[in-house]
C-alpha cells in the first residue's frame, strides 16, 4: 500500500527520497511524488506510474535538503497526477503526504469549500494540507496538532511548510511511521526498508503520537502536546537484506534464503535436554500456559492458511482444541472472547489492518493475545501481550514465502512448548526438536530439485484453472498452493479437501483442469492415492507432491518428492514446492513476480 519517506539534513534531499521510494515500490502503488524545500521555495513533482518515471521528470540539480515523498495506492479518486501526493495548500506553502484513510474527509472538505477553499484533487489527504495552512497557531508543530485534532480515521502524515523550512512534522494514528536517526540528518518513513541504507537507529511512533523532526534532532509528543521523550532502538536489518543481488526476483531470493533463515530462527530456541522450546517473548508462565483450554489463531490470507496448520500442530502435540479463523471475518462478527483461550495473531508485516483490529477487539474484551510476527516493532508486535518474532528478515515480494515457512516453524515451537507443559513426553519433544533441526537441510534438498519443479510448473502454466487438494495436514498446504498460484500467475486455482472431491467438484475434472495433490507418507496415504486414481480415471492430470517411497501406482503424471521429516512438521516442507510451482508458472507467463496486479505487500486499509 502507500509509502512515505522524508529527509532532512545536509545532503540534497531528492536522490535520497527517490532511493527511499524505490525501496517502497514492493508495497504496491500506482503513482509517486515528492516535494523538496529549496532556497527558492518548494518544488513538487508527481507522476502516475513507476518511481523511475518520477525520477526521469526531476530537474537535473534540484537544490534543497528537506523533503517528503510518497508512493500512492488509490483509495479516494483514481490514479491521476492530481490525486498523487504530496498535496498542497492553495498557495503551495504547505505540502503533505499521507497513508491511511481520513473518514471524515467529506465533511471537512465541505466545510473548507464553504470557507472558499478550492480543492485540486479528489483525495481525502488534501484536507490536511488546507487545515494545516489555515491554522493560525504560531509553530508548524501546533498547526499540525490543530489539523489532526479535526481528523477522524487512520493516518501516517508527514508535513512540510515553507514558512518553517527546517522541519518535518509527522503524526501517526493507525498507520506505521518511523523516524530514522542519522548524524546531523534525520529520516522519516512508513517502512524501515526506506531508511535501512542510511541508519539502523529508529523510533517507531505510537498511535496518537507526533514528532517534530529537524536535521539535528527530534521531539516526540502526544496530541495534548505532552513530550513523550522517545529514544531510538537499533534494528537488525541490513541494506543487502532488501536488495536483489543476483536473483531474478525478490520472491526467488526469499525462497532461496529459507534454509539459512530457518536455521537462524531456531538458534537458541531449542532445549534439547528437556525436549521443549524456549520462547521468552511470550510473557506467559508455564502455569498460565497450562491453564488455557482452547487456542484461537487469527490471520489473513496466507497467514490464515498457515494458522490452520498451526491449529493442527497444537491439537496434535498439545491436545488443546485449536482453531484458525480469518481475522478479516472475526472482527465483524462480535466474537465471544473467553478468558481461558489463548489468542494468537499471525502476520508477516505486523501491519495488516484486519488482524490488528482483531487484536484490539480481543484485548477490549479482556482476552490475552500473543503475536507471531516478522516485522520487529510493527503495530501488531507492539500491541500484543507477548509473542514470537519470526526472524525471517525483510520480505519484499508481495507473495509471501519465507515468512510463511517461518510461521509454520513458529507454530511448531509453540505447539512443542504447549505440549511439554501438558502431556507430551520428553522423548516426543526431542523427536520434534530433531525434526526441526533437520528442517534447513530438508528445505535445501527441496530447493535442489528446483529445475524439475520448474519443468512441471511450465506444464501447469497453460491451464486456465487448477485444483489443489489435500486432507487434514495436507489441506492448508493445498490452500496455500492455490493462493500462491492465483496471486502471481493469475490462474484460477481452487483448493479442496481431497475427501470432499467426490461430493461435487469431481464433475469438473477433465484433461484441461490439472490437479496438484498433496500425498504425504502418513496414515492417509492410501486414501489420497485412491482419490488421485479417481481423478485419473476421469481423464484428469495429476501432479503429486509427495514423499520418497510413496507408491503412487501410476496415478500421477508427475511426482515432486519432498524429504520426509516428522509427520507434524511435514506440511512446512510440503509448502516449499508450492512456492516454486507458483514462481515458475508466473515466470513462464512472463509476469511481474514481485508486484502482482491489484495487490499490496501489507494491507493496511480495511
Ligand atoms: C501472501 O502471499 C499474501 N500476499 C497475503 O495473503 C498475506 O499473507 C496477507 O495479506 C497477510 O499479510 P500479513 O502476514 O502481513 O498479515
Amino acid at each position: 500500500m502507500c509509502g512515505i519517506v522524508g529527509y532532512i539534513g545536509r545532503q540534497p534531499a531528492a536522490p535520497i527520497l527517490v532511493e527511499g521510494l524505490n525501496r517502497l515500490e514492493y508495497r504496491g502503488y500506482d503513482s509517486a511524488g515528492l516535494s523538496v524545500l529549496g532556497p527558492s521555495g518548494a518544488t513538487t513533482l508527481r507522476r502516475v506510474g513507476r518511481v523511475r518515471d518520477l525520477e526521469a521528470a526531476l530537474p537535473r540539480r534540484l537544490a534543497g535538503t528537506v523533503g517528503i515523498g510518497h508512493t500512492r495506492w488509490a483509495t479516494h479518486g483514481p490514479a491521476t497526477e492530481a490525486n498523487a501526493h504530496p498535496h498542497r495548500s492553495e498557495d503551495d506553502r504547505v505540502a503533505v503526504v499521507h497513508n491511511g484513510i481520513i473518514d471524515n474527509a467529506a465533511a471537512l472538505r465541505a466545510g473548507l469549500e464553504a470557507e472558499g477553499v478550492t480543492f485540486s484533487s479528489d483525495t481525502d489527504t488534501e484536507v490536511v494540507a488546507h487545515l494545516v495552512r489555515r491554522s493560525d497557531a504560531a509553530t508548524l508543530d501546533e498547526r499540525v496538532l490543530d489539523a489532526v485534532d479535526r481528523l477522524v480515521g487512520t493516518y501516517a502524515l508527514a508535513v512540510v511548510d515553507q514558512a518553517d523550512p527546517d522541519r518535518i512534522v509527522v503524526a501517526r494514528n493507525g498507520s506505521p511511521l518511523i523516524i530514522g536517526v542519522g548524524d546531523k540528518e534525520m529520516f522519516v518513513a512508513s517502512d524501515v526498508a526506506a531508511l535501512v541504507r542510511h541508519t539502523s537507529s529508529v523510533i517507531h511512533l505510537d498511535d496518537g503520537e507526533l514528532a517534530s523532526v529537524t536535521a539535528r534532532g527530534y521531539r516526540t509528543f502526544t496530541r495534548d502536546a505532552a513530550d513523550t521523550g522517545r529514544t531510538p532502538t537499533t534494528i537488525d536489518v541490513e541494506a543487502q537484506d532488501v536488495e536483489l543481488g543476483a536473483h531474478a526476483s525478490f520472491m526467488a531470493k526469499e525462497i532461496a534464503e529459507q534454509p539459512e533463515t530457518v536455521a537462524r530462527m531456531l538458534g537458541g530456541r531449542l532445549d534439547t535436554r528437556f525436549g521443549t522450546a524456549r520462547l521468552d517473548g511470550l510473557n506467559i508462565t508455564p502455569r498460565e500456559l497450562r491453564a488455557f483450554t482452547r487456542v484461537k489463531i487469527l490471520g489473513c490470507g496466507s497467514a490464515f492458511y498457515v494458522g490452520e496448520l498451526g491449529a493442527l500442530m497444537i491439537e496434535e502435540l498439545a491436545r488443546i482444541p485449536a482453531h484458525a479463523e480469518a481475522a478479516s471475518e472475526f472482527r465483524y462478527r462480535n466474537p465471544i472472547i473467553e478468558p481461558d483461550t489463548l489468542y494468537i495473531a499471525v502476520s508477516q508485516s505486523g501491519e495488516t489492518a484486519d488482524t490488528a483490529f482483531a487484536v484490539r477487539e480481543i484485548q477490549r474484551k479482556g482476552g490475552r493475545v500473543i503475536g507471531l510476527v516478522n516485522v520487529v516493532g510493527s503495530t501488531i508486535a507492539r500491541e500484543c501481550d507477548g509473542g514470537i518474532y519470526l526472524h525471517a528478515g525483510p520480505e519484499v515480494s508481495v507473495a509471501s514465502t519465507k515468512a510463511l515457512t517461518h510461521m509454520g516453524v513458529g507454530f511448531a515451537l509453540l505447539a512443542l512448548l504447549l505440549g511439554r507443559v501438558r502431556d507430551l513426553s520428553v522423548a516426543d519433544g526431542q523427536r520434534i526438536i530433531a525434526g526441526l533441526q533437520r528442517l534447513p537441510d530438508d528445505i535445501a534438498a527441496v530447493l535442489a530439485g528446483e529445475d524439475r519443479i520448474a519443468e512441471v510448473a511450465r506444464g501447469l502454466a497453460t491451464a486456465q484453472s487448477l485444483f489443489f487438494i489435500g486432507r487434514v495436514r495436507g489441506f492448508p498446504v493445498a490452500r496455500e498452493g492455490a493462493q500462491k498460484l492465483k496471486e502471481i500467475s493469475y490462474r484460477h486455482a481452487e483448493a479442496y479437501q481431497t475427501s470432499e472431491l467426490k461430493h461435487g467438484p469431481l464433475a469438473l475434472i477433465e484433461e484441461s483442469l490439472p490437479t496438484v495433490a498433496v500425498i504425504p507418507q502418513d496414515e492417509l496415504t492410501e486414501r489420497n492415492v485412491a482419490a488421485a486414481e479417481q481423478i485419473r480415471a476421469r481423464g484428469g492430470r495429476v501432479v503429486a507432491v509427495t514423499h520418497p517411497g510413496v507408491e503412487l501406482d501410476g496415478v500421477a503424471d508427475h511426482r515432486i518428492d519432498v524429504p520426509h521429516n516428522e509427520p507434524e512438521l511435514d506440511p512446512i516442507l510440503l509448502m516449499i514446492p508450492m512456492q516454486l510451482l507458483a514462481l515458475h508458472a508466473a515466470m513462464t507467463r512472463g509476469l511481474d513476480i514481485d508486484r502482482p496486479r491489484n495487490l499490496a505487500k501489507s494491507v493496511t486499509v480495511e
